[in-house]
């Protein structure tokens, strides 16, 4: 079954918004566990908007599956992943303007600076995963620069309208294909809810989503707790 990581990031965006101590999401990421996640998600953000560096280091210490830390590929970000060991690292593209992550890693254009970024923290023992757009350039470009996973970008499949529907899905099967058969792993993810995510769900090489707004969204009315058993739940339904 397709493994589920929560991205609580949103947590910290509630406690940033007031510069207070709560929501902590330390403990989101706990009950997130316990409901069943196999994985928590950050990213560490250049400007600190939501997550900051005491998040990580406790989420280090406090996570007890799998931490992936979503960072840009620069020396500042490489330097703390060194130092503070994630599991999984997800290079990402970072403007500080956006609101959220725009558009995939462009690996092909970006090829020096990224296999440095892969290889300083293939070093230290930790795995990188390249969040990309769901192109076969990319994925190549992926594969040589030593990454050993990429999340595919689901941001346009989410975003397209019904008629087009079909064509992203199209190109998420595809290219989770062709990553596959170059020896990737393969996760996907961004704009994934409750209504959406099934189809992605059920590409066979993707084994793993990262989901955060709609499921902290949901949290807001039913709880953490039971939002992620009702994602896990949307995942696995026939
Ligand atoms: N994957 C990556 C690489 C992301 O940057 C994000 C957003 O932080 C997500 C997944 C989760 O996206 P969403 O919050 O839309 O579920």
């Amino acid at each position: 079954m397709t493994r589920l990581h929560v991205n609580v990031d949103h947590v910290a965006t509630l406690r940033q918004a007031r510069g207070s101590q709560y929501p902590d999401p330390i403990p989101a990421a706990t009950i997130c566990e316990m409901a069943g996640a196999s994985g928590i998600t950050i990213h560490l953000r250049e400007d600190r908007r939501h997550i900051i560096d005491r998040d990580l280091e406790l989420m280090r210490k406090v996570v007890t599956t799998t931490l992936n830390l979503e960072m840009a590929a620069t020396d500042e970000m490489v330097h703390i992943a060194r130092a503070v060991r994630p599991d999984i690292c997800t290079l990402v593209p970072e403007k500080r303007q956006e609101r959220t992550t725009e558009g995939g890693l462009d690996v092909a254009q970006g090829f020096d600076f990224v296999s440095i970024a892969v290889a300083a923290l293939r070093e230290a023992g930790i795995r990188v995963s390249l969040f990309i757009d769901p192109d076969i350039d990319q994925i190549e470009a992926s594969r040589r620069c030593g990454a050993d996973m990429v999340e595919l970008h689901t941001g346009d499949y989410c975003d397209a309208p019904y008629s087009h529907k079909d064509t992203e899905m199209h190109r998420l099967i595809e290219a989770a294909k062709v990553a596959s058969g170059l020896g990737l792993r393969v996760a996907a993810g961004h704009g994934l809810h409750y209504h959406n995510v099934r189809p992605v769900a059920l590409i066979p090489e993707v084994e793993e989503l990262n989901i955060g707004h709609s499921i902290i969204s949901r949290a807001v009315f039913v709880g953490l707790d039971a939002a992620v058993r009702q994602m896990l739940e949307a995942m696995a339904e026939r």
